[in-house]
């Protein structure tokens, strides 16, 4: 019987990490659903005590989510614990995952804590977790920089308080691929309950060697593998989920487990998460970036005509590619528009916010001649469908733009129902517009990102626009769509002053209940 290789996604909690990457419980769930379409084994939720917003997400993501394991994410203490506990409560299968940091540099300086009081404190969370759950995982944090007896005598205390997965994390990306693979040798051999536990690799991107390192602890016997969409994580990331999950299928001959992934739903979960975050995938990005499958290249291109193997070692198809499913026309009703959400997984709060996805709806597929899944995700992504009255709203917006002439942009935005109007000159209609909006909103953020990308294939897709700004130290992301870029790069604008504005969307982790993650 072949091993099976239980891949774990952190999309929702280490990637919420990212800067300006914070998600509500509706995105939540969106991505949830999405992830079980994927038939991801298990869906960190996100990380309970570190905010009531994210302890209701989890819960939500509990009851949405039927045949994945949801967990949340807890510090070895009583009270994370008992959050993290209570927010799995519904799921159909739920893990509290508890860590605490093992390296003397953590050790000393963060926790301030004794290595003997580092054990006592991983055996309580372990033993009270299983309280609430008989799956627990233990982490030990910083494990890249802590000394290997220390770890071997913690983990084989966690597995014997009742840990049933053991997680290994290079927290700070610094191992090499060699080294890991080694690590996981090492502590399998030497921890003497070793084979009652399932053995789990955590690592960041930092030197851009997360995957191949992840790998090489599969090669040495680790069976869980965490990982994100897109490799999405504190600074440079984590594994990336496609490019762990194809490697695995790709070279059943080398790493010899099975994955239960349906990998046709990789490409849309990344296209869903870059919608949701505003992270935009590089177009050379492994499997799911836009180049991944193009040739450009004549000899390329003829190889590929003449044998498709002589230079693809994977099918775009087999990953989600060109399987964009036409969705609905332009003359779906109502009640089909509403069906296509709940597939889809997109909770609607009221009749008033169906009805403005709905009409956003008609107005694309009068511009746009078919609608696909990733249009809707766009459209339910967007400011002008969010149930909540927000503090700017975009009224109308006209720019100009001519050859030899300076472009310019007059805006009409609400502000708490109040109208306010203002024009501006640009370096470009999308310059003079965000000019225009900054006069009006005087907010003094700088401007981090303006990225543009198609949701769709052909001229008359839909632009989706991404704006980062920083502000006295937040960091939030804009998103905008619409099949006019510069109205797509107005909502984008907006959307991020709202965010600004609204301080309940602050990244949980980086609440102060949450300083010593
Ligand atoms: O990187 C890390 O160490 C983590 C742990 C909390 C698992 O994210
Ligand atoms: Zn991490």
């Amino acid at each position: 019987m072949q091993d099976q290789l239980i891949i774990f996604d952190t999309t929702m909690r280490d990637g919420e990490q990212s800067p300006g990457a914070a998600m509500t419980r509706d995105d939540k769930i969106r991505i949830g659903k999405q992830l079980e379409r994927l038939r991801v084994d298990v869906i960190e939720a996100g990380f309970a005590a570190s905010s009531p917003g994210d302890f209701e997400a989890i819960r939500a993501v509990a009851a949405a989510v039927k045949d994945s394991t949801v967990c949340s994410l807890a510090r070895a203490n009583d009270n994370d614990v008992a959050r993290a506990g209570e927010a799995i409560r519904g799921a159909n299968r739920g893990r509290v995952h508890t860590f605490i940091a093992t390296s003397p540099i953590h050790m000393k300086h963060k926790l301030r804590m004794e290595p003997d009081q580092v054990l006592e404190a991983a055996v309580r969370a372990v033993k009270q977790a299983r309280q609430y759950t008989d799956d627990v995982e233990f982490s030990a944090e910083d494990a890249v920089r802590s000394e290997v007896d220390f770890l071997c005598r913690i983990f084989e205390a966690a597995i014997k308080a009742g840990a049933t997965t053991i997680n290994v994390p290079d927290t700070v990306g610094y191992s090499v691929p060699q080294h890991w693979g080694d690590l996981f040798r090492s502590l399998i051999t030497r921890v003497p309950n070793s084979d009652k536990a399932v053995w789990s690799t955590h690592c960041h991107n930092d030197l851009g060697m997360a995957v191949a390192n992840s790998l090489s602890a599969v090669l040495a016997g680790a069976r869980q593998v965490e990982c994100t969409i897109n490799g999405l994580g504190e600074r440079a990331g984590n594994a990336s989920l496609e490019e762990i999950v194809m490697a695995v299928k790709t070279r059943s001959d080398v790493f010899k487990c099975g994955v239960g992934i349906d990998a046709t739903q990789i490409v849309p979960a990344s296209k869903l998460v870059s919608t949701i975050t505003g992270y935009p995938v590089q177009p050379n990005k492994a499997v799911v970036g836009a180049n991944a499958f193009a040739h450009e290249s004549g000899i390329h291109q003829d190889g590929v005509l003449k044998h498709r193997e002589t230079y693809e070692i994977m099918r775009a198809s087999d990953v989600g590619w060109g399987a964009n499913r036409l969705s609905l026309g332009k003359l779906s009703g109502r009640s089909a528009f509403r069906n296509r959400l709940q597939e889809l997984g997109i909770a609607i709060a009221s009749e008033e916010a169906l009805n403005a996805a709905f009409k956003r709806f008609k107005e694309l597929a009068d511009k746009k001649r078919e609608i696909f899944d990733e249009d809707i995700q766009a459209i339910m992504s967007d400011e002008a469908v969010t149930p909540e009255r927000e503090h700017y709203m975009l009224v109308s917006l006209t720019a100009h733009s001519e050859t030899g002439e300076q472009p310019y942009a007059r805006i009409v935005i609400s502000e708490e129902g109040r109208e306010r109007h203002s024009e501006a000159r640009g370096a470009g209609p999308v310059d003079a517009t965000f000019q225009a909006l900054e006069s009006l909103a005087g907010s003094g953020a700088e401007l981090l990102l303006y990225s543009v990308n198609n949701v769709t294939e052909g001229t008359d897709s839909q632009g989706e626009v991404t704006v980062r700004l920083s502000k006295a130290g937040r960091i939030v992301n804009g998103m905008g769509a619409d099949t006019d870029i510069v109205v797509a790069s107005a909502k984008a604008y907006i959307n991020a002053l709202n965010k600004l504005e609204h301080k309940s969307r602050v990244n949980p982790q980086y609440g102060a209940e949450a300083e010593t993650v």
